[in-house]
């Protein structure tokens, strides 16, 4: 039979046209090595760092290690459900989340998968996980303030939409209520924005129970939990808030706001902790990986207030960090400290004595907010920090039973009193204009004289007063953002009112 070079030639070139391109995408791996949710993975010369590996029985892995004779990658599933030689396959993908309109309203895992029993999420949308902060020509300034509804912080360390603020404190100080009243307050915000709660190493019990409080408030009609449970592995917990904020981006660059609340850091940073460990990368301080600093500041980075040019969106981050003993000094809240603009720090002791939210005002600060905050509130929350800075100062002195002077004890006096009326319970967010009157009227003396018992009592009082007698003035308090002598005069005309009935 002769044989035709034609025929052999063409056979030749269709097999090397087709060589090239399936290689890359088939490219497979056998497992070497299996356990504590870590793989390390053999013949994948050219994953890139972050990219997506498919395991056998759907769990999903991704490349942290690239290693001269293998890759160490972290399991998004049951270690149980992979064993040694099984094989690997490339994705081609960095580990992205699905993002877009449809996850409003959404309870979703690390990984942007449903887990609220509502069915699939319909979006063809996606972002990478891990990417480069916007630049500094692609931001603009905090100017516009985020309210969140409790009077202590809005007053005294208001943030700015942009901004990151840290809520700091021990276990149960009413960390996470700050943040939750923060996204129900939202509500009926002017361009109201779009929240999103990540919640990092909690019981499924306490998430269920956030996400129930949202419901009831009606505010999961803008809001997206994200959660990465505590029976969840690890490296779950490690991307959970990275998705967090990709899924905010998306709305961040389509010129939205955005509120994003990390619940909580350390747990995050434990994580973390483990599984470099596992991945054998070399511990540090606390046992924690060299980059650890790294691992939150490119993630808190991304919190921005984007130019005009850009649509002017913003994404502001509320990290919240535990500590252990009050100890801010210690190695992940100081990081997390100095890479914020801001924090809130809540203290056992006085959350034990009735004063709720538990807000040291000395230790908090806000370092961009105050640009944001409206004038009126900026008028009359001025004096009130002087106020309790005062106050402060005095009641440690006056601990020792020491006669005071006339002058004194009217400061100890009103210092009492604006600590009962920068009280607040829980779901309960109020309105600007009602925050100012009320600190109007501590600051300015109008409370002097209610038992300090009754403060609470009077304020509650106060604004059903105004708000039905003096509706015109309440809202012309709330929309002129200015208190000019105009409105001056009316408000305290209201007090006085007030004043002379309430018993
Ligand atoms: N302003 C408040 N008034 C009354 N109770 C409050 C207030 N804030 C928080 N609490 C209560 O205090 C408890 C602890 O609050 P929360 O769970 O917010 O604290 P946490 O610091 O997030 O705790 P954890 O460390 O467990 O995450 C809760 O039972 C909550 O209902
Ligand atoms: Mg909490």
């Amino acid at each position: 039979m002769a044989i035709r070079p034609e025929e052999i030639t063409a056979v030749i070139k269709t097999q090397i046209e087709g060589f090239s391109g399936s290689t890359e995408l088939k490219e497979e791996g056998s497992v070497l090595q299996v356990g504590d949710g870590i793989a390390r993975v053999y013949g994948i010369e050219n994953a890139m760092s972050g990219e997506l590996l498919e395991f056998p029985n759907g769990v999903m892995g991704m490349v942290l290690n690239l290693e001269k004779e293998n890759v160490g990658c972290v399991l998004f599933g049951s270690d149980a459900l992979v064993k040694e030689g099984d094989a690997v396959r490339r994705t081609g993908k960095i580990a992205q989340v699905p993002v877009g309109d449809a996850m409003i309203g959404r309870v979703v895992d690390a990984l942007g998968r449903p887990i609220d029993g509502k069915g699939v999420i319909k979006t063809t949308k996606s972002r990478p996980l891990d990417i480069v902060a916007p630049g500094v020509m692609e931001r603009a300034p905090v100017v516009e303030p985020l309210q969140t509804g409790v009077k202590a912080v809005d007053a005294m360390i208001p943030i700015g939409r942009g901004q990151r603020e840290l809520i700091i404190g021990d276990r149960q100080t009413g960390k996470t209520a700050i943040a939750i009243d923060t996204i129900i307050n939202q509500k009926n915000q002017p361009n109201r924005p779009i929240c999103i709660y990540v919640a990092v190493g909690q019981k499924q019990s306490t998430v269920a129970a956030v996400v129930q409080k949202l419901q009831d408030a009606g505010a999961m009609d803008y809001t997206i939990v994200v959660s990465a449970g505590a029976s969840e592995p690890a490296p779950m917990l490690y991307i959970a808030p990275y998705a967090g904020c990709s899924i905010g981006e998306e709305f961040l660059w389509a010129g939205k706001a955005v509120l994003v609340i990390y619940d909580d850091l350390s747990k995050h940073a434990a994580a973390y902790r483990q599984l470099s460990l596992l991945l054998r990368r070399p511990p540090g301080r606390e046992a924690y990986p060299g980059d650890v600093f790294y691992l939150h500041s490119r993630l808190l980075e991304r919190a921005c207030k984007l130019s005009k040019e850009n649509g002017g969106g913003s994404l502001t981050a509320l990290p919240i960090i535990e500590t252990q003993a009050n100890d801010v000094s210690a190695f992940i809240p100081t990081n997390v400290i100095s890479i914020t603009d801001g924090q809130i720090y809540l203290e056992s002791n006085l959350f034990y004595s009735g004063i709720r939210p538990a807000v040291n005002v000395g230790l908090s600060v806000s370092r961009v907010g105050g640009a944001a905050q409206t004038k009126a509130m900026k008028s009359v929350a001025g004096r009130l920090r002087l106020d309790m800075a005062q106050y402060n100062a005095l009641a440690a002195f006056a601990q020792f039973g020491s006669e005071l002077d006339a002058s004194s004890q009217k400061q100890l006096a009103r210092g009492e009193r604006l600590v009962e009326l920068l009280k607040q319970g829980q779901y309960v967010p109020l309105s600007v204009e009602r925050q100012v009157l009320a600190i109007y009227a501590g600051t300015n003396g109008f409370v002097d004289e209610v038992p300090a018992k009754d403060v609470r009592r009077y304020e509650t009082e106060l604004y059903a007063y105004a708000e039905t007698r003096h509706a015109a003035t309440m809202k012309e308090l709330g929309d002129k953002k200015v208190i000019d002598d105009a409105l001056k005069t009316k408000i305290e005309a209201l007090l006085k009112e007030f004043k002379g009935q309430f018993k």
